[in-house]
């Protein structure tokens, strides 16, 4: 898998006033990190949150697709469309906001603004997925949120170990309606449906595989299989439990706010989300407004981002800063694998 920055776009500038930065938490000034610095002087549109309802005939959306399943040791197996495949029939697919032409024509997996890299799988992702099976958090009963989700598979391998409720956002309504909704049936289809020849993955414990498999929606004979399975799934109790929204993290979590009562999640899942210094501000607000009083968010990221100047460096400043979080590594990438998974709570009276 390749990543590749490539911001074209020319920064364009205002203020986020409304936003966690200027609101002087614990007294501080809004200039005393560079990155905050930063972000006040750049302004860029901001894209409307939006809530997207999943489908009332899910069967279309899963049909014939090539997916991947990846089994980490005692974890749920999670499949997931295969990207390749996605992106070869890219012109097929409704792209309301262009994100597949523009991704494609630019080869970037980034475009800041547009399109903020929620077709692939990052390899962050698998850090998180391989910290919550050797640390055996369940998720049972827990309220949580899949913040920047992309194809989803944190907040799906939460819906499987119990979650009460998963919410899962991304930036680009695209990749909600055309990935990880799908990528969330294609969980809750029978296992013989979807897994019939995976009995033996993951049996490794620790180990992470990747198969790639294709849905079979004929028989052999080349006749439609009975749609029952498929056709059932707008009706599934775990998609119930599910909410997905697309948008700017500036106007999601007054959405969430708005739409819900008490949207306090108990786990934030966030992978490779601290890429751009400029979104720091939004970042902490959503966190800080969303999570619960006990609640705990686990972030997966490296620790540099090329080419667009963010980091855990840099974001560990951020949150010093505003003195609302404590931030602990729970794990850190042996040397040249510059990748790690830290978690944040917020600070009791003893951490001030
Ligand atoms: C690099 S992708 C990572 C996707 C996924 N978490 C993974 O690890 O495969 C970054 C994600 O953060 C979200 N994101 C980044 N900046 C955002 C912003 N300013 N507002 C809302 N979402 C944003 C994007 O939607 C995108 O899904």
């Amino acid at each position: 898998m390749s990543f590749c920055f490539n911001f074209d776009l020319p920064a364009q500038t205002t203020t986020h006033d409304e936003e966690d930065g200027n609101k002087q938490e614990n007294g501080k000034k809004d200039n005393d990190a560079e990155c905050t610095e930063d972000s006040n002087k750049t302004a860029r549109p901001v894209k409307e949150a939006k809530k997207h309802l999943p489908p009332s005939d899910p069967h279309f959306l899963l049909m014939n697709v090539v997916f991947e399943t990846v089994t980490i040791g005692t974890l749920p197996p999670l499949h997931f469309l295969n990207e390749t495949v996605f992106e070869r029939t890219a012109p097929e697919r409704e792209d309301k906001e262009k994100i597949l032409s523009h991704s494609a024509e630019q080869k970037s997996d980034l475009i800041s603004g547009l399109y903020e890299g929620g077709l692939k799988v990052w390899e962050c992702t698998y850090d998180l997925l391989e910290l919550i099976e050797k640390d055996g958090e369940t998720f049972r009963g827990k309220a949580v949120l899949d913040l920047g989700c992309g194809a989803g598979l944190l907040g799906i391998l939460a819906l499987k170990r119990g979650a009460r409720q998963v919410y899962f956002q991304d930036y680009n309504g695209t990749v909600i309606e055309q990935l990880t909704v799908p990528n969330v049936l294609l969980n809750l289809q029978e296992d013989d449906e979807v897994d019939s020849d995976n009995d033996q993955k993951g049996k490794d414990e620790g180990k992470i595989q990747v198969k790639e498999d294709r849905k079979k929606d004929e028989k052999k004979d080349g006749s439609p299989l009975p749609k029952k399975s498929a056709m059932d799934l707008s009706q599934h109790p775990l998609l119930k439990k599910c909410r997905f929204f697309s948008g700017d993290w500036r106007t999601f979590h007054p959405l969430v706010l708005k739409v819900d009562s008490q949207p306090k999640f108990d786990i934030i899942l966030t992978s490779e989300t601290i890429y751009n210094t400029e979104y720091y501000p939004a970042l902490h607000e959503t966190l800080h407004k969303l999570l619960a009083p006990d609640g705990l968010v686990y972030l997966a990221t490296k620790s540099h981002y090329f080419g667009v100047g963010g980091g855990l460096h840099l974001f560990e400043t951020f949150v010093e800063q505003r003195g609302i979080f404590s931030l602990d590594h729970l794990w850190d990438g042996e040397d040249g694998l510059q990748r790690h998974v830290v978690e944040l709570h917020f600070k009791k009276p003893k951490d001030t």
